[in-house]
């Protein structure tokens, strides 16, 4: 209590320059640009302003399928969009602000107004530089994945970042003089399924996430960046070398170890969209490996076989060592199924199935029944690949990174705990991606919280809503979530201070200094007064958000 009430005197001194009752420019207030102040803008950025539109209104003029509707790499190509599209809804608005699908009205709700389709970083200077002299509102964005509504903001000018898709590899890349081995540089707009199949055809593999349209140099990153191999070769941001970067003064910069190197590290943890705008990210390769992939879906007998089939898991995560994997939990009419893949590195699929028999088999006996069973052996690269994601829908998520300590002492919490849980309506993903090389900054110290080095999983919950729901349903959902939910889940990590990853949380956690950041923000919050003074990127749950409304509009 004392070293959080001592942080906030702190950030309050840091930050006297942002004054108190201040508020972004909006249209109709004195002093939001003219016309013509748009159009000088787009003359100095080749033409490249464009205005933006929720995309419900962008789906309907481009007569879209449901298909594309869906499809994140369809909405990618539209500036506007949120894969989860309920954080393009301006809900709390009087009357709420809403463009839904094959709806028959539409409002801008959160959705920017303007956006720069930048394909230089000239482009972003110019429009960081345009943002900053007229006091607007920024948000930036990559590819729209984000699960807090981040990339999007009400009245704002956006950086999109998409269309920076270069990608160069080196077989030494070289910090202050000193060769860190094999690197890929990329644009931030590079999505997942775009790199991998380059890496794969230059005989590299790269530590990134499981999604088709996520970007590896704009949030993921930012926030630490999981894969499954992780356990193996660390977070992404602990391979992060080097990042260029458009400050809030519209300065481009390199940022690596030996220059600027407190924004590198804040850079690497620090959290999603809170330092300016990255126009390119070089993270570490590695000559690419085999892998096989271990997959088994089975249905679980009742609810109150939740407990013992769970608590068996927790048992058992132990036995495999460095092998990341992933689960699903979720309650259907036609029964509670458990669905994990588990990715070996080197090894066959005799092997796979032979080291997770023990489990499987005492699962089994517990009365799980086994609906279906794969194993899929192939270079790294292509078992991590996604062609597309699902997305367009409606919903929320909370997450806690539950600590060794917790599998080792109390199994059977986290097992009461999934079971709970899924009695209340949430669905379940389990991401087993912690431990091994996660446990330490094995390059670099790095703002990546330390709740991550003591971490075997990321347990994330998921609930959701729809077209037709109000506002007070919206509310009663989100308010589930973060005050009923999210404290149910943190039980299981045996902690009252417990941590969770930033780019998969809640975006309402109440504490989230403490819960995304840990001792780091204090450190966090002078980086930001150093390099982003005027507050010009702020993001929800993001360093110095403390200061601004829900809206990132107003301070408060
Ligand atoms: C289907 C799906 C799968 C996922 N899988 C994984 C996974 O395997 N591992 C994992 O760790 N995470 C995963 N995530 C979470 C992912 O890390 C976050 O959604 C992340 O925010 C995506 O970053 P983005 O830049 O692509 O998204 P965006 O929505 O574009 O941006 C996210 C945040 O980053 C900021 N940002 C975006 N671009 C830039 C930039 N160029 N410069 C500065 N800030 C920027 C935005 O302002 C925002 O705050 C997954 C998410 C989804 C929806
Ligand atoms: C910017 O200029 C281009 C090219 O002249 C034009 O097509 C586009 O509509 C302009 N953008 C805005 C927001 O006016
Ligand atoms: C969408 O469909 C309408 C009606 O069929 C048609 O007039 C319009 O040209 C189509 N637009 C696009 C972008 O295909
Ligand atoms: C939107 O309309 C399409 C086509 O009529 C339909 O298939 C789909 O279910 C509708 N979606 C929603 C969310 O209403
Ligand atoms: C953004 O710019 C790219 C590259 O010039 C172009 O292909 C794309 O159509 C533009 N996007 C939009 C939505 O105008
Ligand atoms: C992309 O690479 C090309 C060719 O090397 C270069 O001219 C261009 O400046 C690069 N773009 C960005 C945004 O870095
Ligand atoms: C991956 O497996 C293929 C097929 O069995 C094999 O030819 C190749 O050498 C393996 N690659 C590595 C890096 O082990
Ligand atoms: C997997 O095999 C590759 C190729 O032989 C090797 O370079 C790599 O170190 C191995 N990785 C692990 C984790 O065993
Ligand atoms: C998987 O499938 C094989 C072959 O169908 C079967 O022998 C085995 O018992 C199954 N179970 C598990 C848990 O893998
Ligand atoms: C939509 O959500 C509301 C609650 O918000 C629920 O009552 C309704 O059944 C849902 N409709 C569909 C089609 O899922
Ligand atoms: C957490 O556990 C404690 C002790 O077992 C219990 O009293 C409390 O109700 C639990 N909290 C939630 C939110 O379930």
């Amino acid at each position: 209590m004392f070293a959080r009430t001592l942080l906030g005197s702190l950030t309050l001194v840091i930050h006297a320059n942002v004054a108190l009752g201040r508020c972004r420019t909006q249209p109709g207030d004195p002093g939001f640009p003219s016309t013509a102040d748009w159009a000088a803008l787009n003359a100095t950025i080749e033409g490249r302003l464009l205005t933006v539109v929720p995309s419900a209104e962008a789906c309907a003029r481009l007569n879209c399928t449901e298909t594309q509707w869906t499809s994140s790499v369809f909405r990618n190509m539209i500036p506007g969009q949120m894969n989860s599209y309920n954080w393009e809804q301006d809900y709390r608005a009087v009357p709420p602000e809403l463009c839904l699908h094959n709806g028959t009205t539409c409002a801008q709700g959160d959705v920017p107004l303007y956006a720069v389709n930048a394909t230089t970083a000239e482009h972003i200077q110019v429009g960081v530089r345009f943002a900053a002299r007229h006091n607007l509102r920024v948000a930036v964005k990559s590819s729209g994945h984000d699960l807090l509504g981040r990339s999007t903001a009400k009245n704002s000018l956006l950086m999109w970042t998409h269309q920076l898709q270069n990608i160069t590899f080196t077989e030494s890349f070289e910090v202050g003089g000193k060769s860190l081995g094999g690197a890929v540089t990329v644009g931030s707009g590079v999505s997942l399924q775009t790199i991998y199949p380059v890496a794969e055809r230059a005989g590299k593999m790269i530590i990134a996430g499981t999604a088709a349209t996520v970007a590896l140099g704009g949030g993921y990153i930012q926030g630490a960046g999981h894969s499954g191999f992780s356990p193996t070769y660390g977070l992404a941001a602990d391979n992060a070398l080097q990042f260029d970067i458009v400050l809030a003064s519209g300065e481009l910069i390199t940022a690596n170890a030996a220059l600027h190197s407190d924004l590198f590290w804040a850079l690497r943890g620090g959290g999603a969209g809170s330092w300016g705008v990255i126009t390119s990210v070089t993270i570490q390769t590695y000559p690419t490996f085999n892998a096989t992939e271990y997959e088994v879906t089975v249905a679980i007998p009742s609810t109150e076989a939740i407990t013992t089939v769970m608590t068996s898991h927790a048992r058992h995560v132990f036995d495999w060592g460095n092998i990341g994997s992933f689960y699903l939990l979720s309650a259907a009419p036609e029964g509670v199924f458990l669905q994990l893949g588990a990715e070996f590195i080197n090894q066959s699929a005799v092997d796979a199935v032979a080291v997770m028999a023990p489990f499987w088999d005492e699962v089994q006996a517990l009365g799980a029944v086994v609906v279906s069973n794969s194993t899929t052996t192939s270079v790294a690269n292509e078992r991590v690949f996604s062609a597309d994601d699902a997305s367009g829908t409606m919903g929320v998520i909370g997450s806690r990174l539950i600590p060794m300590i917790a599998y080792r002492n109390s199994p059977d919490v986290v097992g009461q705990v999934h079971r709970e849980l899924i009695e209340k309506g949430y669905f379940i993903s389990g991401n087993l991606i912690a431990g091994g090389t996660t446990l330490q900054a094995f390059r670099y110290s790095s703002a990546i919280t330390p709740k991550w080095r003591t971490a075997k999983a990321h347990i994330i919950i998921a609930s959701g809503w729809n077209e037709t729901s109000t506002f007070e349903e919206v509310e009663a959902v989100r308010e589930a979530m973060t005050n009923e939910a999210v404290p149910l889940l943190a039980n299981a990590t045996g902690e009252t201070d417990s941590g969770s990853y930033s780019n998969e949380a809640d975006v309402r956690e109440p504490d989230f200094q403490t819960t995304f950041f840990g001792g780091n923000y204090g450190r966090l919050s002078q980086v930001k007064a150093k390099y982003d003074p005027d507050d010009l990127f702020i993001v929800g749950a993001g360093v110095g958000s403390e200061r601004w409304d829900e809206y990132g509009l107003c301070t408060v």
